[in-house]
């Protein structure tokens, strides 16, 4: 108990406590300062831009400026980290931003410098397993960055052929699929599974 009133006594004459609110003040301050830094990165990378200033190569953007996310009589364009990049509004998805750019934008940029796809051809040959990748990282999010801007609630299903309102309704209902188990292949062409790769037990195709 001692210890807390010393402690109390010491703090409460003047100059400590000029000392203790600038402490306060300046940590505030820096707290502030690299919040407003860390939110910006975080949008920042999340721009086209970069995405393309290493994707534009490959067929990933030449197939999606042809699809319909890309321009279409709506006018709404959904953006590389639109797709991939997890986003909402609450706490959970911004960690989950976060975690993605650390773990999944970091695996990027060390595949970069390394030269894991020094051509067209390697990256080619490596697209079926991205994609699965990529497919398994939306299932386990249940498609949430569709659904940002797609919903069951909000699709008019008598505007819909039959089959695709059949499907809607029944999985609206069941939910034992998400979007991509039905729609791979909307943004780029879904890469062939290569030869021989099946054994490896990459991925079970559903
Ligand atoms: C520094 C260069 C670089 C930048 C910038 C970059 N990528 Fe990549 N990206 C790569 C490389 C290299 C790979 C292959 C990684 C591998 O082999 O695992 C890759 C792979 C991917 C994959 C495949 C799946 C995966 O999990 O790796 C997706 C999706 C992807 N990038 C999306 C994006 C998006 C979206 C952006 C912009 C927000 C972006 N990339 C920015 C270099 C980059
Ligand atoms: C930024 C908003 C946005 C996001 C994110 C988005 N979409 Fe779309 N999507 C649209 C719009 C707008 C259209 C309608 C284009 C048109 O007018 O035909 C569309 C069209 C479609 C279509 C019909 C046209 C086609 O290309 O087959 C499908 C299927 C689809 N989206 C599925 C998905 C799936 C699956 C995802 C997640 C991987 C997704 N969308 C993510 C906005 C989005
Ligand atoms: C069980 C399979 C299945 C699932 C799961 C599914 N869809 Fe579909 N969807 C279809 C079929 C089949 C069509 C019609 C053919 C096509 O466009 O691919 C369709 C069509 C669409 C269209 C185009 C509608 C039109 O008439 O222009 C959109 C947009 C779409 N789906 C979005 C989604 C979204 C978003 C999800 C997840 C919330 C989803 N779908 C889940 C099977 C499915
Ligand atoms: C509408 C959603 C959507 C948009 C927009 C989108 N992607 Fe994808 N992307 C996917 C899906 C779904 C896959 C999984 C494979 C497939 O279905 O084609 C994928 C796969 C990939 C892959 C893995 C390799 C491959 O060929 O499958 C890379 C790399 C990639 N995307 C990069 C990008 C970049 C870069 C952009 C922007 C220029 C972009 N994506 C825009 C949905 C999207």
């Amino acid at each position: 108990m001692g210890l807390i009133k010393k402690l109390w006594t010491l703090l409460s004459r003047p100059s400590q406590k000029i000392a203790l609110g600038l402490l306060l003040g300046g940590g505030f301050f820096g707290g502030v300062v690299f919040f407003l830094v860390f939110h910006f990165t975080m949008n920042a990378t999340n721009s086209m831009d970069i995405c393309i200033s290493c994707h534009e190569m490959e067929g990933v953007y030449e197939e999606y400026k042809e699809s319909k996310h890309y321009s279409s009589a709506s006018g709404v364009r959904a953006t590389c980290s639109d797709c991939h990049v997890p986003s909402g509004k609450t706490f959970g998805d911004y960690i989950s931003k976060f975690l993605a750019k650390l773990t999944i934008g970091s695996k990027d940029i060390y595949h970069h410098l390394m030269g894991t796809y020094p051509t067209r051809e390697a990256f080619d040959k490596g697209r079926w397993h991205l994609a699965q990748d990529v497919l398994a990282y939306m299932r386990s999010r249940d498609s949430k960055e569709c659904r940002n801007c797609h919903s069951f609630e909000a699709m008019d299903m008598e505007e819909q052929d039959k089959s695709a309102a059949r499907k809607h309704k029944r999985v609206m209902e069941s939910g034992d699929k998400t979007c991509v188990d039905c729609h791979a292949g909307i943004a780029h062409k879904e890469p062939a599974e290569p030869e021989g790769q099946a054994e490896k037990g990459q991925s079970e195709k559903k």
